[in-house]
Order: structure tokens, then sequence, then C-alpha cells
């Protein structure tokens, strides 16, 4: 222990990487290290030892007085009301307060929900602590709690939640942690939750830089450059015309440019001007978001606003509003997560800030299920299970033995429909992606009743075992092997695109130069969140909709990435009708052909299916009226994906030349349309 002690570091931590930091900030990243060994051996529960100096750094002190509780270990001093538990002030780094003292103190560091009584439309709460307590207090760690309840008499404002946001300090690291747990009582009456969220706004003057990934980093905008500019028809969006920076003017900004998929979103923040300090959201783990892996969510954007979602609709929709039964019982855990503050005093050097939250980052996940928390609802590792196996593409139209299941996504949630992840949002989910061989390792999951999910990147569908995954604390499941039999009816007889739930691969179109965010510019992957694409269609296509050649076009190139509407002006929208043309040597006019139809994205729209006959009154096939993702609207390249196989009576199509007529016919907006992930037309089944 001594020895382990002594050494204070992570594997990993040495080397070359760490050479640029300046020996203050090395020093206190050791400390932090060197205090997280401390912690595990055995000082959790209140009980103190001894320590030598070199090892440690401060120890934690807690002040409470009526109004207000600071926890301090000489690193950050963090001010949260008493008892409503916002946070007011965090100090560091030579700056009294990071967050906006401009605001009033509900307005710096909050949870928010939305949602509403039946028949009653949203509400926003700010939920305010009424109960303040202190749940562990040692030199090295404070954990405090500040909990509210809910009474009738308060029905009209409080959600019928019991709410205990917890805070913890630890010694030597540079930030705080927050979890929070929900929970709503058998005997409380039905509502509808749509979103929870922790929000930071931080000092405007001093926080202009927003990094959210190696890439995306930038000067951002003010508040005030959005209200001197020009609203565009998306209401988030809007034109920088007189900017407090002149470098911005003529730019876009709009805060779900900057949206990001739950897997991606584990670091993001901010840095400042003078003195030069970084303020992150570091979320190692999505355990408790609602949605999967690729449900997207605001991460940092104008304000300075920083942003931690639990729950939205973002990107999904009414599929996504959460509804609760009149007496349903459900408790659950969002976090922890850590506000990770750094400072680089004598160099200010932006990216060395950056990759050092990125390395506390991989620190944390490292140490991910965190064993400090005190709540009994967040199970440490021991009482977590492990679920492996390997999963295996049935396809026999591709192969006659079964194929490995590459970068596979799999994972746990609760038991529902194959795809029934996506919306689900009461649960927990554990996701793994698959090595090349299709075997995966869930590991962390907490104990309960589960159905395990896939979808396999270049393969059809949606995966589920039939059998319920039950994990008991510690338990390690071996599925072995999975066979996921994709859709498939007879040969492909021509496909477009790539099945991966986006529609990334199709043309993305060139932005319009009036309407550029320039971080994109150079960024041809996220070219899709550029402002105002879905206009470029009536460009490209100024009278004639969309045609695709199976032979001669290329998706890449002939299909636009969204089916939009035909913009008549006025307030006048058009559906339109996209024709993919296609040779058949020979048809059996009594066999059934299949037409696979992936979509990665719909909002109020209605694709109709038709063969060869563009004015069949009754289409082959219809989705109805789905969808309200509005991925288009917000810059994403997929919402919510659905799937359709549609069976095509051979008689509707002819030896030779043959058309597929895809009408999106619902055409109120702008944004209304659809974004395809795929498309395959398969011959008659036996045809092998
Ligand atoms: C700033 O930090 C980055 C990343 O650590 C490093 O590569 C770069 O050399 C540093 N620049 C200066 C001027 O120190
Ligand atoms: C707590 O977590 C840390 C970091 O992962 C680990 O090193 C330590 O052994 C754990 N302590 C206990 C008591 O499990
Ligand atoms: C647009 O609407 C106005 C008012 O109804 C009408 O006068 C005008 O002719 C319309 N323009 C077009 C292009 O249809």
């Amino acid at each position: 222990m001594a020895a382990e002690r002594s050494c204070g570091r992570r594997p990993g931590f040495q080397g070359g990487r760490s050479l640029w930091m300046v020996a203050a900030v090395q020093f206190l990243l050791l400390l932090s290290i060197s205090a997280r060994k401390d912690i595990s051996h055995g000082n959790v529960k209140g009980r103190s030892s001894s320590r030598t100096e070199a090892s440690t750094g401060h120890p934690v002190n807690l002040q409470v007085t009526k109004d207000l509780v600071v926890m301090d270990n000489g690193m950050v001093q963090v001010s949260l009301s008493n008892p409503g538990g916002y946070v007011v002030a965090i100090k560091y780094g030579g700056m009294d307060n990071l967050l906006e003292a401009h605001n009033k103190a509900n307005d710096r560091g909050y949870l928010d929900v939305v949602w509403n009584w039946p028949e009653e439309s949203s509400k926003i709460e700010r939920v305010a602590g009424t109960k303040f307590s202190i749940i562990t207090q040692t030199q090295d760690i404070v954990e405090i709690s500040f909990l509210r309840t809910w009474e009738k008499s308060s029905a009209a404002y409080v959600s019928p939640f019991i709410i205990d946001q917890r805070y913890i300090m630890r010694r030597g690291i540079s930030g705080f942690y927050y979890y929070t747990i929900f929970e709503h009582q058998k005997q409380w009456p039905a509502f509808r939750i749509d979103q929870a969220r922790v929000v930071f706004k931080t000092n405007g003057e001093q926080f202009q830089f927003m990094a959210i990934s190696d890439y995306k980093q930038r000067v951002m905008p003010t508040p005030d450059d959005r209200t001197t500019g020009k609203p565009l028809a998306y209401p988030e969006a809007v034109l920088l015309t007189h900017p407090s920076n002149p470098d911005l003017k003529g730019e876009v900004d709009d805060k779900y440019q900057y949206s990001s998929e739950s897997q991606d979103t584990r670091v993001h923040g901010w840095i400042s001007k003078d003195p030069v300090v970084g303020f992150w959201m570091i979320s190692t783990s999505d355990e408790f978001r609602s949605g999967g892996p690729v449900k997207q969510e605001l991460t940092s954007h104008v304000g300075p606003t920083t942003i931690n979602t639990f729950m939205s609709t973002h990107y999904v929709g009414r599929e996504m509003e959460t509804y609760f039964a009149d007496g349903e019982p459900w408790k659950k855990v969002f976090g922890p997560f850590l506000v990770y503050l750094n400072s680089d005093p004598h160099q200010g050097n932006y990216s060395a800030l950056w990759e050092d939250a990125k390395r506390q980052m991989l620190i944390d996940a490292e140490s991910w299920p965190y064993n400090f928390t005190q709540s009994e609802d967040f199970p440490p590792s021991s009482q977590r299970g492990t679920v492996t196996g390997q999963l295996l593409i049935r396809d026999r139209y591709i192969s006659k033995k079964d194929l490995w299941a590459d970068s596979a996504y799999v994972g746990l949630a609760a038991p529902g429909e194959a795809g029934s992840w996506q919306t689900e949002t009461k649960g927990y989910q554990f996701w793994a992606r698959a090595d090349t061989s299709g075997s995966f390792t869930i590991t962390n999951v907490r104990a309960g009743a589960y159905n395990l999910y896939a979808w396999v990147p270049g393969t059809v569908g949606d995966y589920k075992y039939e059998t319920t995954v039950t994990v008991t604390p510690g338990s390690l499941i071996k599925l072995g092997s999975l066979v996921y039999e994709s859709p498939r009816s007879g040969p492909t007889l021509w496909e477009i695109g790539y099945p991966d739930r986006t529609a990334a691969e199709f043309h993305v179109p060139n932005p319009s130069p009036l309407l550029l965010n320039k971080l994109y510019v150079n960024l041809k992957p996220d070219w899709f969140r550029q402002y105002g694409l879905w206009e470029r269609y009536g460009e490209l296509y100024p009278e004639d909709d969309l045609v695709f050649t199976v032979g001669t076009s290329k998706y890449q190139k002939d299909w636009f990435f969204a089916h939009v509407t035909r913009n008549k002006g006025n307030s006048t929208f058009e559906p339109t009708t996209w024709q993919v043309k296609f040779e058949l040597r020979d048809v059996s006019p009594k066999e059934t052909y299949t037409l696979q139809l992936a979509l990665a994205s719909a909002t109020f729209s209605e694709i109709q299916v038709r063969f060869n006959d563009p004015k069949m009154g009754k289409p082959l096939f219809t989705t109805m009226l789905i969808g309200s993702d509005n991925a288009i609207a917000r810059h994403g390249i997929h919402g919510v994906h659905h799937f359709y196989s549609i069976q095509v009576p051979g008689s509707y199509l002819q030896k030779g030349s043959n058309t597929l007529y895809l009408t999106q016919a619902r055409a109120r907006g702008l944004f209304e349309g659809v974004m395809y992930d795929y498309l395959r037309l398969e011959g008659p089944p036996n045809s092998l």
C-alpha cells in the first residue's frame, strides 16, 4: 500500500503526452490521482486515515450557514444555496466565480425538468431543494444532499417526484461530482415528463471559447449577438449581423449545431480569457441516459451554457415522451458526472486544457462506476454484473456460413420490442461495441431484467434476443453464440446506401455561403450540421424531382440526404416524388418481391411507395404519418430509425424498365421530410 501510494500514478499517466504540462498543473493532477488512491483504501465511510502531506492536498472543508453551503478543498470552492441546492458560485484559478454572477442565484447552476399533468400544457420547473443534509464528511470527501419531496398542495408547479440532488467534493480533485435520484411513489398521480437536465451558465465576459470535441472548438458569439442578429426560419437559428466580435459577422449560430450522440458526449465545456481556466462537463457513462448510444442531445452552446441532459425528446419527438401511470412506482439515478476545472496559468494554452480535460475523462472512465458515492441507489462495481456473447449474422443470400457481426452495437435495455431501446426512458441502458468477430462484453450492468438488443453497421434491421436476461449482483452471464437473421426474402436486385441508421453516406450539399457556421467549413463529415441545407434541394431540382438510375447513379452524389418538400414561396409547400429507375431481365408475376426500406429520420411525413404507375390512386404501401424527430431542422444526420419490409407482388413489376416512385406526401412546412438510411429491392425467395 505504501509503495502504491508513493507511486501515486495510474498507468498511462507518465510519458510524452504529459510533458506539455506546466509544473504546477502537473503537480495538481498528481495530487488528485494520489488522493483517489487514498480514498480507495477504505476511508469512504467516515474514518480518517493517516497520510503524508505530500500525497494529499488540503482536506475538504464544509461550511454551512443559513443561506449558503460552501465546500472547499483548497483548489476549488463551490457555494450552494441552502436549502435550494443551486450552484451559486465556483471559485477557482484566480476567479471568484466561474459562473455568471449577473444571473439570479437560481440561474447559474441548476437542475430543471419539463413535465405536465394529463391534459395540461408543459411547464418547466427549476428544482429547488427544501432540506439540506450532510451525507458524509471526512477530510477526504464531503457528500451533501438537497432534497425536495412532493405534496398535493404544491402540485400546480412541483413535479410529482422526490428529488435528491447530491454534490460531492473530494480531496485533491479539481472540481465536484453531482448525481440526482428521482422517485415517483406508489400512491402518486399520473403525469408526463419530457426532459430533465443539469445546466451551468458560466461568466459570459470570460468564457468565449467552447470545445466539444477534438475538432469542434471555436470562439462563440454572445447572447446579445443573437439578439441583434437576424432570426432565421427555424427559431433557434440566428444570422449574426452585428456581433460584438466582428470576426463572427455573417455566421449562423444555432445550439443544435453542437449537439452530439450520447456515445460521443464524454467531455465538453468552455475556456476563459484571463485568467485562462477550463470549465468541463465530464460524463463518462451514459447508462442513465434515455434512448441508447446514438440518441442526440445538446452539449454546450451560446450562453455560455453547458448542459448534461438525462432525458429529452430532442431528435426523437413525441415517441420519447415519458408517461407515468397513476400509482406507478419508479426510481432512477442520473449521473454521477464531474464538473472539472483546470488551468494553465503560465502559458494560457487552450489545447493543453482540452487535452488535460480529456485525460481526466479517461481517468474517470477507468474508475466507473464510482465507488465513493453514498447512495444505496448507485451500486458499486461489485453489485453489478457482466454479460458476454458473440453475435453472428445469418443471411443465406450473402453467405452459406453465419457471418461475424463486426462492430455490432449490443446493449441491454428494458424489455420491449426489437428497437424499443431508442425511445426507452425509464430504465438504464448498457451498451458495448462488438469486436470484428462479433464478440461483446457488457460490463457494470445493474442488477435487473433486460432484453438484449443489437444492430450491426452494414446489416439492416434490429436484433432482439428473445430470452430475458436477468443480471444479479456479481454475475457473469455468458450467452454464447447468438444468431441474428437479418431481414431478407430473396437475392439483392439493387441497393441504395449503407445500412447504418444515418443518411451520412448520401449527398450532403454545399451550404449556402451566406449561412455558414465556419467551424464546419473544413469538417466535411460534419457538413450536415450547416444551416439551411434543406433549401438546397429546390436549387438542385428546381422543376423536376430527383431521379436515381440504378447502375449509373451513385448514391454518394446523386441521392440527396433528405427527402424534403418543395418550397413554392408564400409559405406554401408541395409533396415531392423521387424515382428509382431500374431494369429487370425477367419478372415472375406470381411471386413476391421485397423492398427493404430503412429510414434514418422522419418528421411529420408519409412515404408512399408505388411501382411503375405514379398515378396509382392507392399506393402499394404507405408508412402513414410518422415521426416528429425534427432531425432535418436541427442538423442531425439521423433521428429515429424506422424499418419496413414491403412486399411487392411480381405483377407490379415488368420485364425491362421499371420505376419505383417514393412520394413524401405531407407538405405543410419547410422542415417536413425523411432521411433514408438504406433501400434494397429483393427478388422472390427460393431463387437462391
Ligand atoms: C499547447 O498544448 C498542446 C497540447 O498539449 C501542445 O501540443 C502545444 O505544443 C502547446 N503549445 C504551446 C505554445 O505550448
Ligand atoms: C475505488 O475505485 C478506485 C478507482 O477505480 C480503485 O482504485 C479502488 O480500488 C476502489 N476502491 C474500492 C474500495 O473498491
Ligand atoms: C403571395 O401571396 C400574396 C398575398 O396573398 C399574393 O398577392 C401574391 O401574388 C402571392 N405570390 C405568389 C408568388 O404566389
